[in-house]
């Protein structure tokens, strides 16, 4: 069983270079089978959630070649169009292969996706898109088969901006004949690097990152390329880390805007940094102020920042609210905060955190991907040694964590034993 231990207390100084955003490499890689010739995507972090992706694209008869960060996916010769239950199961972001695969062939047999065990987490407003384009989707037990004679332009309006909807009916909508119409869209920066790649290769959607998309179907996607963008969430981890035990520890290699909600968040704290063009410098706080904050889509606070961000609530001077809005079960990390020394009172989506906390290391697990980052930030806090497992979560969604938390002063290490 894979650990990690952190012998809490260090600071931090130096600097940790942000990869590429997980959210979008793991809706690009789907996105590429798309493509009726080759493409490559670069700066792909190295997650575990990539490698699942390349199996999948493997199965489909795609031939990737992996080259550090740099993934080149020839996709002109995919034969199969089901994805095994094993394989859809592993992560959430295996439905984009609904979208992409509807689209070229008119077919996908595909099982409801796993991920974080954060809400119940549906795809009804996913389902309900591909119909609107024409398709007739067959669910038996978690097996979705959707088909479609031939797809055509729709205009619709998501009940919900969802995420994934937007990216998977985007998906869907490139091969579809005429125009499609996506109102109430979802605006997050992984919307738009997918669509970017998709245009890249001949697509024609404009409006990506707005709450309107239209999109006009083409036959025919060519080569193509893109940059993932930097993982947004990655960096605010480190950032609220440095607000806590940094001394001037430097986070590089962000697209400033796309932190706008965290930093604004972090001023109302007293919390000051150093914002450059593509970095923030941050030391430790000594007198954070409690604030209220609230989850929100994009340009909101994001959720997936929430669970990280309780832990620097807990060293706020003060009692802070805090609601989550977006999923009803991402509190499960709060009962091994409170072991560890926090003072949280919490319901499914709300919590009161009254700091400032002092933390003692214990044995803890990482609930989920973010709630197992909120458990690393406390550790380190903490005074004496914490584990940590179920660590697959977090590796999940960390690229390289271990090191990077190494080479600016932290103690940690994973052990498989
Ligand atoms: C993406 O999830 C991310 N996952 C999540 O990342 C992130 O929390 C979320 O977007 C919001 O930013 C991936 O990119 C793989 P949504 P997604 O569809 O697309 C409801 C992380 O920690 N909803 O925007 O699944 C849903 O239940 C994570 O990296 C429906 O009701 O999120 C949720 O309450 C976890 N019906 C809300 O909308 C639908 O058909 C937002 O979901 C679709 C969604």
């Amino acid at each position: 069983m894979k650990k990690i231990i952190i012998n809490g207390g260090n600071t931090l100084s130096g600097t940790i270079s942000i990869n590429g955003a997980k959210n979008s490499a793991v809706a690009l890689l789907p996105a590429s089978v798309l493509c009726d010739e080759s493409s490559n995507i670069y700066n792909v972090p190295n997650i575990s959630d990539r490698d699942v992706l390349i199996e999948i694209l493997e199965k489909l008869n795609c031939n990737v070649i992996k080259d550090e960060d740099a993934i080149k996916i020839d996709s002109s010769k995919v034969i199969n169009t089901r994805i095994p239950m094993e394989l859809s199961k592993k992560m959430r972001a295996s439905y984009y292969f609904m979208g992409s695969l509807l689209s070229r062939f008119k077919h996908v047999e595909i099982y409801f996706p796993g991920g974080c065990n954060i809400g119940k987490r549906p795809i009804d407003i996913h389902i309900k898109g591909f119909e609107a384009l024409g398709a007739k989707v067959q669910i038996k037990g978690d097996l979705y088969t959707i088909d479609a004679e031939e797809l055509n332009g729709a205009n619709m309006t998501l009940d919900f901006a969802s995420v994934g909807a937007t990216i998977n009916i985007m998906l869907a909508a490139v091969k579809a004949k005429g125009r499609t119409i996506i109102r109430n869209a979802a605006r997050e920066a992984e919307i738009v690097n997918v669509a970017t790649y998709l245009n890249n290769m001949g697509a024609k959607i404009s409006g990506a990152g707005t709450s309107v998309i239209r999109i006009d179907g083409v036959e025919y996607l060519h080569k193509g390329m893109v940059e993932v963008i930097p993982d947004r969430i990655e960096a605010g981890t480190y950032i609220i880390l440095g607000a806590m035990i940094g001394d001037n520890l430097k986070i590089e290699n962000i697209i400033p805007e796309h932190i706008d909600a965290l930093l604004s968040k972090l001023t109302d704290m007293k919390i000051k940094y150093i914002l450059e063009e593509n970095s923030v410098t941050i030391s430790k706080c000594n007198d954070i102020r409690p604030t209220n904050l609230k989850t929100a889509v994009f340009p909101g606070f994001v959720t997936d920042m929430g669970q990280p961000m309780m832990v620097l609530l807990t060293q706020a001077n003060g009692v802070s609210m805090f609601e989550e809005t977006i999923y009803e079960n991402r509190m499960g990390h709060v009962k091994y905060l409170n072991k560890l020394g926090a003072n949280i009172k919490n319901g499914n989506t709300n919590a009161v955190i009254i700091g400032p906390s002092k933390f003692y290391g214990t044995e803890v697990e990482a609930t989920d991907l973010r709630g197992g980052a909120a458990m690393v930030l406390a550790g380190l806090i903490a005074e004496g040694t914490t584990t940590i497992t179920s660590i697959e979560h977090i590796l999940r969604g960390y690229d390289n964590i271990i090191e990077k938390l190494r080479n600016v002063g932290a103690d940690i290490k994973l052990i498989d034993e």
